[in-house]
């Protein structure tokens, strides 16, 4: 939500910083805009609308070169996507771009006696600033001086006219990378921003302030001591950042699963094949001590999560509750020192994930983090972290993230029972021996992904459509009906299929398309009355997509069309049953001709709640 770039050094700021944001794009489409100092003053272009916009605002009237600029690609929060409204926000000699919200901005406006420029909370950051400056301070001190004053969460990024070859930047709850090079420095709300330029980057902690020039950067914390920082090296390159023939990020993103499936189980073998999470570094004897996991999550993290709560249940005999992160601390929830947190969140940034997990550990709870952004506040404010290893999600519906959770929860789950005793060793190794099949079974689905593309033209013209499943297949009904609402704007539901009579079957109308996903045959009881389910909404007019085995002849009677599942264990068909579900939402919004990467109000890690 929001993106932020910043760059000193010898290259061309204003393209570095162009560049940058296009790769952030993905945070938020409303606006975009770049400053740089020149001839000790702030110049500025920003325009309304997708990053294109100021691009041709730059071409129209050039901005001056220079080695140190600022940027920022909106999500709109306090007022609306305007010119006016968009960021950088200007007070004299200082420009401003932040992401986040400053919550007591009404406040901090009354102090001073100007017309704003915007409707926005951020600009009264720069008339922060700019006092502190005016009045002798450096801007690192004047940043000090001001965050002091703000609440809310924020990543500011400032730039003094007068000191042009300096940016200075703060960070609470909300993202911030710095990027190195060779005397050159980067600092961006997410290291797709200068992945071209380099792989080398710095995590910055909670409450902390970085001074970057071309010589090198200070970090310190909001009371101007040194602060510790982590240095890390991106595990991926350029390539992954780029469409590489796509069309659409998403596109790539789901053809990516089998490998991004493969790499989240890679070296989580031991020397004798017994499953091993390196990365976990809570001991056996706490786990043990666990007598309750909850999952918190949103969106498609949260339907994840519902499908871990199924396998770990089964696996580790331990109640696992499943929340949705924005309800989880606000109901007061019961959490001690024996439960267990799992925070799943592709980005690692999301604000209502990151405020429950500070309330469970509030509560003495353990937290452990399944996430695919390295370095990220999520990973960072847990006891322990389960990362995905993916590789960089661009297109705003999470689709790769979604089945690499699926693959850390299974894999927590996995865990969890053998140091627990729940499972025998040869247990534990037929499922990982599953999970490994998974990639090949994945890359099966991916093929028939041409008949799938011709459903959706055959289903351009419907306006609602159903998704039913029971079990785990219950999550990826939702997951399937979640990814067709945001992208294709047409309105989709998920039931549990057994719900379907207490209420669902009253917007079954004749021709309605409704996606099935039926339990593996192994599954006898469940799988038998989704089978009758797909009866009864046939009979009454439904246009039935059945997704099942490929030896379930049964499931085939009543379907307009069939995608058949391998033969998998039912805790496992999640990983391809939504396969076709994801190629079919996004082919149904490239025939309607929307944006499949940027659908309309969204945006990529939602960093405020
Ligand atoms: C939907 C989607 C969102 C995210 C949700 C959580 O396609 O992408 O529902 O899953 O915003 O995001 P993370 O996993 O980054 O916490």
């Amino acid at each position: 939500m929001c993106g932020i770039v910043g760059y000193v050094g010898a290259r061309d700021a204003r393209d570095v910083v162009v560049a940058g944001l296009k790769r952030l794009e993905y945070r938020g489409y409303d606006s975009a805009g770049v400053a740089l100092a020149a001839e000790d003053r702030i110049e500025w272009r920003k325009r309304a609308g997708k990053i294109a916009n100021l691009e041709a605002a730059v071409a129209e009237q050039p901005l001056p070169e220079a080695g140190t600029a600022i940027g920022h690609t909106r999500w709109a929060t306090h007022g609306p996507p305007t010119d006016a409204n968009s960021h950088p926000h200007v007070a004299g000699r200082i420009a401003v771009v932040h992401n986040g919200i400053i919550e007591n901005h009404g406040a901090l406006k009354a102090r001073f006696d100007v017309d704003f420029a915007s409707d926005t909370d951020s600009e009264v950051a720069a008339h922060l600033l700019r006092r502190e400056v005016e009045a002798g301070s450096t801007l690192v001190d004047a940043m000090r001086a001001v965050v002091a004053d703000l609440q809310g969460a924020f990543t500011l990024v400032a730039l003094d006219a007068e000191d042009p070859d300096r940016i200075v930047a703060a960070r609470r709850s909300s993202p911030l990378v710095v990027g190195r090079g060779e005397d050159e420095f980067f600092i961006a709300s997410d290291v797709a921003a200068f992945i071209e330029y380099t792989r080398d980057a710095i995590e910055l902690g909670e409450d902390q302030i970085v001074e970057v020039t071309s010589a090198g950067i200070e970090v310190t914390d909001f009371d101007g001591a040194p602060a510790e920082t982590r240095d890390f090296r991106i595990d991926w390159d350029l390539a992954a950042a780029e469409k590489q023939g796509y069309d659409w990020f998403m596109r790539k993103e789901i053809f990516e699963q089998p490998k991004a499936v493969a790499d989240t189980l890679l070296g989580r073998r031991g020397e004798r094949g017994e499953l091993q999470l390196d990365e976990l570094h809570i001991r056996p004897e706490e786990l043990r001590r666990v007598s309750k996991i909850i999952i918190v999550a949103c969106g498609t993290a949260f339907y994840a999560g519902l499908v871990a709560k199924y396998a770990i249940e089964h696996w580790v005999r331990v109640a696992c509750e499943v929340e949705l992160a924005s309800e989880f601390r606000y109901r007061d929830p019961i959490v001690d020192a024996n439960t267990l947190v799992v925070a799943v969140s592709q980005s690692g940034e999301t604000a209502d994930t990151l405020m429950a997990i500070r309330h469970a550990r509030e509560q003495g709870a353990r937290v452990i983090a399944i996430c695919n952004t390295n370095g990220a506040t999520i990973p960072r404010e847990s006891d322990a972290v389960i990362y995905t290893h993916a590789g960089p999600e661009i297109g705003v519906a999470s689709t790769k993230g979604f089945t690499t959770q699926l693959v850390a929860c299974y894999l927590l789950g996995l865990y969890l029972a053998q140091v627990r005793g729940m499972k025998y060793g040869d247990e534990i190794e037929a499922i990982l021996t599953e999970l490994e099949r998974m990639p090949g079974y994945m890359s099966d689905m991916l093929e028939k992904a041409d008949d799938v593309y011709g459903l959706a033209e055959r289903l351009k013209d419907r306006e609602s459509m159903l998704f039913l499943g029971r079990h785990v297949g219950y999550p990826s009904a939702l997951e399937g009906a979640l990814k067709l609402k945001e992208l294709a704007y047409i309105h989709a539901e998920g039931f549990a299929a057994g719900e379907l009579k207490h209420g669902p079957i009253a917007l079954v109308t004749d021709g309605i398309p409704i996606f099935v996903v039926v339990p593996p045959a192994g599954r006898d009881q469940l799988r038998d009355k989704v089978i009758a389910n797909i009866a009864e909404v046939h009979a009454r007019g439904a246009r039935t997509i059945v997704l099942a085995e490929e030896r379930d002849a049964e499931a085939r009677e009543n379907a307009e069309a069939f995608f058949a599942l391998p033969n998998v264990s039912t805790l496992l068909q999640p990983l391809v049953a939504i396969i076709p579900l994801q190629l079919f939402a996004c082919e149904m919004a490239t025939l309607l001709g929307y944006d499949v990467d940027q659908p309309r109000n969204l945006a990529k890690s939602v960093t405020v709640e």
